[in-house]
């Protein structure tokens, strides 16, 4: 209690307005102020009480009393724009919940982890008047030898060092804040790096409208900071690993930061659209357990306020969230049913309000309809496998009018994937002609190939089959198929990747793979 009072001299616990970007096409919604009983949670240690003292810097606040920073320091503060300042101080304030905040008791590990990007915040909020002159970027890096270096970053764990050695550096992309590089580190492990874009629009228009590059450069960077803490602090399949990050100088701006993470590829919706239904099906599934970890995550419930396609990239076929800054675990909170109110383009939905003044499950319903109206509509039922259908139009339906949770979306969805995998949406009558064929082991077709849709060669007919059943089933249903080469190779499910071919009369010999050649027609 007596941590909270110390805060309230500073105004500190004033709850900061949730603050989309004016770019964001997402949807909007009305964050109303928090509750003042977070804020204890800005003061649980010494440490961050000192971040908030620095913070609050005089100046600006003329109801506080702080003698030990007034000191000649409030000619250069006051240089900063009023609302910038604020802004900064909003953002400051959440990334400090962020960080501080816990469903669940925190590992000491990721407190350890953080300490010293704290530090640097620190630094962040010193402002000019307060430079340490000739400091070593590098000492508080994750990756100097002997720092004391934190189990919960899984490693590869990088800094500065690493990224200096980088080859074949290539630009991937850029939106609104950051742009995003690619780095080849060691000559073997791929990389993407991180950083606030100079060029972008963000710090163009704060530029324009503040004229000082350098407090931009640091409103803009707390974006990247939140989502470091939040890519630390949330572990999941289908977010992206954090590897490091790193301090250095550029563009004149001292201690720039920059995120190592996994390396992705953009998700290219147009592409999905014309790849099987099995790789459409396994960006819905990961999304939806995507969405159930969010939804129980060691913060309490994030929300995915930009769902857009381009927040997310594609690593070996999953679904990854990179794009975490416009992520929110504030619960809205409501005196009736109608202050819970989600808007989208289509659709509006009312919630309910619970009895503790919280619209209930809002930030999952929200990551939900999000998920059928970008994604469970376009890709789960086209070209589904028929006796999948009924299912699939079920779990498109529910989530399109939030009649299920994030819960039964997933338990629906895996049960999906597991009559799929399990090959039991195979029409039961096993009676059907099939043809005769001879079997030839350690051969393959060489040529002969005709195209298919939707296949996974672009010049050839190859398919993923359960079976040799359906292997059969399916040359029979195509006029052009006198043959078939069973490879050694499966797909993401275990399902057997099959070449269907127009004849066998360029038949080689090949150890891992056999040909069927149809003997009737
Ligand atoms: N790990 C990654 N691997 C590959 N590409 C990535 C990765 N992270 C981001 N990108 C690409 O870089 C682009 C910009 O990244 P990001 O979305 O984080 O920036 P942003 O400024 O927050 O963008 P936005 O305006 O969409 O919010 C993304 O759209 C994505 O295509
Ligand atoms: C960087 O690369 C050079 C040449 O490949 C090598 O000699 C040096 O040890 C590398 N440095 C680090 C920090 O990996
Ligand atoms: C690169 O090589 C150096 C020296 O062998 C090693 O210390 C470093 O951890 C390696 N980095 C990566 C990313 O593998
Ligand atoms: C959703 O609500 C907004 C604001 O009340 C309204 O303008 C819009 O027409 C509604 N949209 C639909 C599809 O009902
Ligand atoms: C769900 O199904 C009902 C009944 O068929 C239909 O009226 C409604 O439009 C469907 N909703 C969505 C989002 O597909
Ligand atoms: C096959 O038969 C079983 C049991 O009779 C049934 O549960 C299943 O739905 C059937 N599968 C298909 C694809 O028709
Ligand atoms: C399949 O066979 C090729 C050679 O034809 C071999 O290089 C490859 O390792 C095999 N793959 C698997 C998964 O066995």
């Amino acid at each position: 209690m007596g941590e909270v009072q110390q805060c309230e001299g500073v105004r500190c616990e004033r709850p900061p307005s949730f603050h989309l970007d004016a770019s964001c096409s997402c949807d909007r919604l009305i964050m109303r102020r928090r509750k003042i009983a977070v804020a204890a949670g800005f003061c649980l240690s010494f440490f961050i009480a000192t971040l908030l003292n620095l913070l609050c810097a005089p100046g600006f606040d003329h109801h506080q009393q702080h003698p030990r920073l007034q000191d000649g320091t409030d000619a250069s503060l006051r240089a900063i724009a009023p609302d910038l300042l604020q802004q900064l101080r909003e953002r400051y304030a959440e990334v400090l919940r962020y960080r501080q905040h816990r469903v669940t008791p925190p590992t000491s590990a990721s407190a350890r982890l953080l300490r010293p990007l704290e530090r640097r915040l620190m630094d962040l909020q010193k402002w000019d008047y307060d430079k340490v002159p000739g400091s070593d970027s590098d000492t508080l890096s994750l990756s100097q030898p002997g720092s004391k270096i934190d189990v919960s970053l899984r490693s590869p764990r990088l800094g500065c060092q690493d990224i200096r050695n980088g080859t074949d550096v290539r630009y991937l992309g850029s939106g609104y804040t950051k742009a995003v590089y690619k780095s080849l580190l060691n000559g073997s492990l791929s990389v993407a790096m991180k950083s606030v874009d100079f060029g972008g629009h963000d710090i163009q228009n704060c530029v324009r409208h503040y004229g000082t590059l350098e407090d931009c450069y640091r409103l803009a960077a707390f974006k990247i900071v939140k989502e470091m803490i939040l890519l630390q602090r949330l572990q999941h399949p289908n977010i992206l690993q954090l590897y490091g990050y790193c301090y250095q100088d550029s563009n004149d701006i001292s201690d720039t930061l920059t995120t190592i993470t996994e390396l992705g590829s953009p998700l290219e919706m147009i592409q999905l659209l014309q790849s099987p239904w099995e790789d459409r099906f396994r960006i819905c599934l990961s999304l939806v357990r995507l969405l159930h970890y969010l939804a129980h995550s060691p913060l309490g419930s994030i929300t995915l306020l930009d769902f857009r396609p381009r927040q997310f990239v594609v690593v070996d076929g999953e679904l990854k969230v990179t794009d975490l800054d416009d992520a929110s675990m504030e619960e809205t909170p409501c005196f009736s049913h109608s202050d819970c109110f989600l808007e989208f383009p289509a659709r509006n939905f009312t919630l309910q309000c619970s009895v503790e003044g919280k619209c209930q499950n809002m930030n999952e319903k929200r990551n939900l309809y999000n998920a059928y109206r970008f994604f469970f509509t376009y890709l789960l039922p086209h070209s589904a496998p028929s006796s999948l259908r009924p299912l699939l139009d079920t779990i498109v339906n529910a989530t399109g009018e939030l009649r299920w949770g994030v819960d039964e979306a997933l338990v629906q969805l895996e049960k999906v994937f597991y009559l799929y995998r399990n090959g039991l949406y195979l029409p039961n009558i096993t009676d059907t002609p099939k043809g005769e064929y001879r079997e030839v082991a350690h051969t393959v077709v060489a040529e002969e190939d005709y195209r298919c849709w939707p296949s996974y060669h672009h010049s050839g007919c190859l398919l993923s089959v359960f079976d040799l059943n359906e292997a059969k089933d399916v040359c029979s249903s195509h006029s052009q198929c006198q043959a078939f080469v069973w490879t050694n190779q499966t797909t993401w499910t275990g399902r057997q990747l099959v070449f269907f071919k127009t004849g066998s009369r360029t038949l080689v010999s090949d150890p891992d793979k056999t040909t069927y050649v149809k003997l009737t027609d």
